[in-house]
């Protein structure tokens, strides 16, 4: 008690740039003085070299040395880093620019640089991979105060920090300000050391490879309602019209010491609201929820003022009904205008697009209620909102397409994943909301046709029109992707990962097959594409577009590539030049197409095998032999005999859509199909022992299925809201850093219970956290990974004349993450360690960036933190029977 009275005056005596040790009488505090603060001396230790998205897996060169934590500063202790002069870098100084003390919020942002560092050498001989670095940076938070304070702290462009002895992992990298976190600080003085990493997508590449980290504390208590929606719809037409669609968002965050439930909302006047999902929803404290619910309104909704909606809810152990309200006042836009309409994602939270119905002037053949046009994609840029005027109203000058115009957000700016699992599912759940829009503004122009998209994009969407074109060819009839990128290893190289054995990278890579674009074009055969970059582009360079343009060709798709001269990343009018305009009115004008036509003679399909692709001209590969490794399908057409001849490899089992009943026979791998009946809607074919069989002949599919398949990230490929179970009180703290990080980094929803039944029964992805042996065996069938309280075993089927059983000890602590089964081809992530302090490892794995490329398991133990991959003790996937797959790596 004393020693925090001392402390407090302590504070105010450094604020007043005075030295601490005049504080040896506890001192009156002044009044005026700000409850808390932050210092303006950093300490900074660094750089060292770090790979583009290591940082997940370690690799911190401290930790050998016990950590940062454990250091204190030396001005002349020295430590090697293979970045700086003399191969040794000290401490150094920092100042934060501090805001103006008030009662409310305390900010600081501190600029770290380091310009004894040869930067432009590295770079000329390593590229963009020297201009990351890692390092990290120690501060104080001064609190005053009589009791213990909360308060919720955000990091931008931080991944990790530790406040004195407590760790937290996950921060805000991309600087999304979604979840903060909670801090209940006791008075005195606080110590806050941060991790600094250098990421050259997300700070670019140009110039001093500086860091800009923005902190900012804020006082908080109970259940923190914001004053408007998170995401509303538009209004269409003008003040009397409906709401383009009835899904509104509250983030809410529980800033109080005890469970919330929230058990209703009401809307007042003449609207009706109504939750939507599993209720009441419980928040713990610290936890951040996107609330969803339906809003549908008694026109005119509008005229008298805001749309007040009520939050009704209890604190646990508290009878009182509370109530807290958002008001909200939508934007009104005309009927043909770009509109924000608003859905469920598949991930049970809402999201949101911009929207342009077709203009009545567009030059269509039909534009009747019985037309149905198809929907242009428009995937925006990293960092960007789709509800922002760059991107609503990047096609104007296009205003008459024959097309539904689509800007999807992918839901955060940096698109979910990059535009990938739960990115694209935010696409296409965009796109099924057309029809209910249709519905919603008794809409009289013509239809849309959900399976005809034309996908563009620009910068990380002109990335995304690859994953489109690769992972859905059957629904794109053209795509324009414009200063894209090829895959994120191609963007910024990985060279400066810690030195792995080849064996450990390639399970790595191999876990980003399905974003490996370049791998993948084959898909794209028969698609008209028109690639764009500009030739002064200093963010994506025009490499990425020259390359692919190169590979197209060599895999047999025809592409148009247009460089614009001494064009940047970025101009006004990049989506709409001339060659571009052409483009989408000749093949969104041009009327329904066949769709498949099977006269390509001979094309391939390509799979990455993960869970996530579409057909390819009817052919739909299912299962591979081998996991993560590509699975293709060869078709060649005999126009004389008009049979199919199809060859395999590493495929397991494939589909067939009806177009192929215009096969006079279809071979297999030199086996004639006839036996099959062509006439089916689809025939489904698996390899048995060899042989390739129709679906009435085998006993039974892989029991890993579907969205089942995949790396770590399909377990965002949920159906619902996350359910985290913290398995024992112990994990409660980390199943709180699991969520606020889904939300933080996905704008997802989740619950944290320790009820496991509740969790299975659930339709989501579960996230289990466990400690030692508390993680229940599955009841889902076989699996090969053992816990218990001191140990891991996996059963390895592919050791010949070795006990098949791989066993690791827990002498340097031990930590796993793994995939698991759930009825309804849904995923458990398990999150292990043998104690608190293993958990804490295995819990940096689970998804939370691109390019961090987690397979199905991860076995590693302490050592992990400072070799990274290579402190890795086992990783690789599970075949098609929860086996492992034999490509896995065991140390
Ligand atoms: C950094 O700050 C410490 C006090 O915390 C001081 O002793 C040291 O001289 C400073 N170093 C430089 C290079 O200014
Ligand atoms: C497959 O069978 C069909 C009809 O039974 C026959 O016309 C065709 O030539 C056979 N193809 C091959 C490759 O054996
Ligand atoms: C799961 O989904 C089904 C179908 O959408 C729904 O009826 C059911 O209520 C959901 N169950 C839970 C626990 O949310």
């Amino acid at each position: 008690m004393l020693a925090s009275r001392i402390r407090a005056t302590c504070i105010q005596l450094i604020l007043a740039g005075q030295s601490c040790a005049a504080a040896q009488a506890p001192l009156k505090p002044a009044a005026d003085f700000p409850d808390f603060a932050f210092s303006e001396d950093w300490k900074v230790l660094g750089p060292f070299q770090i790979g583009t998205r290591e940082a997940v897996w370690g690799a911190d060169p401290l930790e050998l040395h016990g950590g940062f934590r454990a250091l204190e500063y030396d001005a002349k202790a020295t430590f090697k880093s293979s970045l700086a002069l003399n191969g040794e870098v000290s401490w150094s100084n920092f100042t934060a620019q501090l805001s103006d003390p008030q009662k409310r919020y305390a900010s600081a942002v501190l600029t770290v640089a380091f310009p004894s560092i040869d930067w432009p050498f590295l770079q000329d001989v390593y590229g963009w991979a020297a201009q990351q670095w890692q390092g990290w940076a120690r501060g104080e938070i001064y609190v005053q105060s009589a009791s213990v304070k909360t308060l919720t702290l955000n990091i931008e462009q931080i991944l990790e920090f530790w406040i004195d002895d407590q760790h937290h992992f996950g921060g805000d990298f991309y600087s999304y300000g979604r979840a903060a976190v909670t801090l209940h600080l006791e008075p005195g003085v606080h110590r806050v050391d941060v991790r600094l990493v250098r990421d050259v997508r997300a700070m670019g590449g140009v110039g001093e490879p500086d860091i800009n980290i923005k902190f900012k504390l804020e006082g908080s208590s109970g259940l923190h309602v914001p004053g408007s929606p998170d995401i509303i719809s538009d209004i269409v037409g003008d003040e009397n019209g409906p709401l383009a669609s009835p899904y509104v968002s509250v983030a809410i965050r529980n800033g109080a010491l005890t469970d919330a439930h929230i058990y209703n909302v009401e809307a007042t006047r003449e609207c009706f609201a109504e939750l939507v999902g599993q209720t009441p929803v419980k928040l713990v404290p610290g936890q951040t929820r996107p609330i969803a619910y339906k809003l549908s309104c008694v026109s005119p909704a509008l005229k008298p003022g805001p749309m007040r909606i009520l939050i009704k809810y209890r604190m646990e152990g508290d009878e009182t009904d509370r109530q807290a309200y958002v008001d909200a006042i939508p934007h009104i836009r005309g009927i043909y205008e770009p509109q924000k309409i608003t859905y469920m994602h598949p991930g049970g939270m809402v999201s949101y697009a911009i929207l342009r119905p077709p203009s009545p002037k567009a030059h269509c053949h039909d534009l009747s209620p019985d037309a149905s046009l198809p929907v242009l994609l428009a995937l925006h840029g990293a960092g960007l909102e789709a509800d922002s005027n760059t991107v609503r109203h990047a096609l104007d000058p296009v205003p008459d397409l024959c097309a539904w115009v689509l800007f999807p957000t992918g839901v955060t700016p940096w698109s979910g994943d990059d535009w990938h699992n739960w990115g694209f599912a935010d696409v296409e759940a965009a796109i099924a909301a057309i029809p209910n829009w249709i519905e919603q503004v008794d809409w009289k122009g013509p239809g849309v046709d959900i399976d005809r998209w034309l996908v563009s994009g620009h910068s990380n969407g002109g990335q995304g029109v690859w994953y489109a074109l690769t992972h859905r060819p059957d629904k794109v009839i053209a795509a324009a992707p414009m200063s894209g990128y090829s895959s994120i290893q191609n963007y910024v190289p990985y060279t400066f990962w810690r030195t792995a054995d080849p064996g450990r990278s390639a399970v790595v890579q191999s876990s980003l097959n399905s974003y490996r674009h370049e791998l993948l074009l084959e898909n794209a055969k028969g698609i008209p594409i028109m690639q764009q970059h500009g030739s002064a582009d200093d963010n994506v360079p025009a490499y990425h577009s020259r390359l692919l343009s190169q590979l197209l060709e060599q895999a047999g798709v025809e592409t148009t590539y247009v460089e614009m001269q001494d064009k940047p990343h970025w101009w006004d009018g990049v989506m709409t030049t001339q060659p571009l305009k052409d483009f989408y009115q000749r093949h969104l004008n041009a009327g329904l197409q066949p769709k498949i036509p099977l006269n390509l003679r001979d094309f391939t399909v390509v799979s990455a095998g993960q869970g996530d692709m579409g057909a390819k001209n009817g052919v739909e590969i299912l299962h591979l032999e081998t996991s993560a490794q590509l699975g293709k399908v060869y078709v060649t057409f005999d126009p004389l005999t008009l049979g199919c001849v199809l060859h395999t490899s590493n495929v397991r089992v494939f589909r067939l859509l009806p177009l192929f009943r215009d096969c006079s026979f279809v071979a297999v791998d030199g086996k004639n199909m006839t036996a099959c009946s062509f006439s089916e809607a689809e025939v489904t074919l698996q390899s048995v022992d060899g042989q390739w069989q129709h679906s009435t002949d085998w006993p039974a599919l892989p029991k890993r299925r579907g969205k089942q398949q995949g790396a770590m990230d399909a377990i965002l490929r949920t159906n619902g809201a996350f359910h985290i179970v913290h398995h024992s009180a112990a994990a409660k703290g980390l199943a709180l850093q699991v969520s606020r990080n889904l939300c933080q980094y996905f704008a997802a929803d989740t619950g944290i219970t320790d009820d496991y039944e509740e969790a299975r029964i659930s339709n989501g992805s579960v996230i289990s956290i466990a400690i030692g042996s508390d993680l229940p065996k599955t009841s889902y069938g076989y699996h090969p990974i053992r816990l218990f309280s001191d140990r891991i075993e996996i059963v390895d089927n592919h050791v010949a004349a070795r006990p098949a059983l791989r066993g690791y000890g827990s002498a340097d602590g031990l930590a796993a993450i793994f995939l698991r089964a759930l009825p309804g081809e849904r995923l458990e992530l398990v999150v292990w360690g043998v104690d608190e302090e293993s958990l804490d490892i295995a819990a940096r794995l689970v998804p939370l960036m691109t390019g961090t490329g987690q397979p199905d398991f991860v076995v590693a133990d302490r050592s992990m933190l400072w070799k990274g991959l290579e402190g890795t003790l086992a990783l690789g996937w599970f075949d098609g029977e929860w086996d492992v797959s034999r490509n896995s790596y065991f140390s």
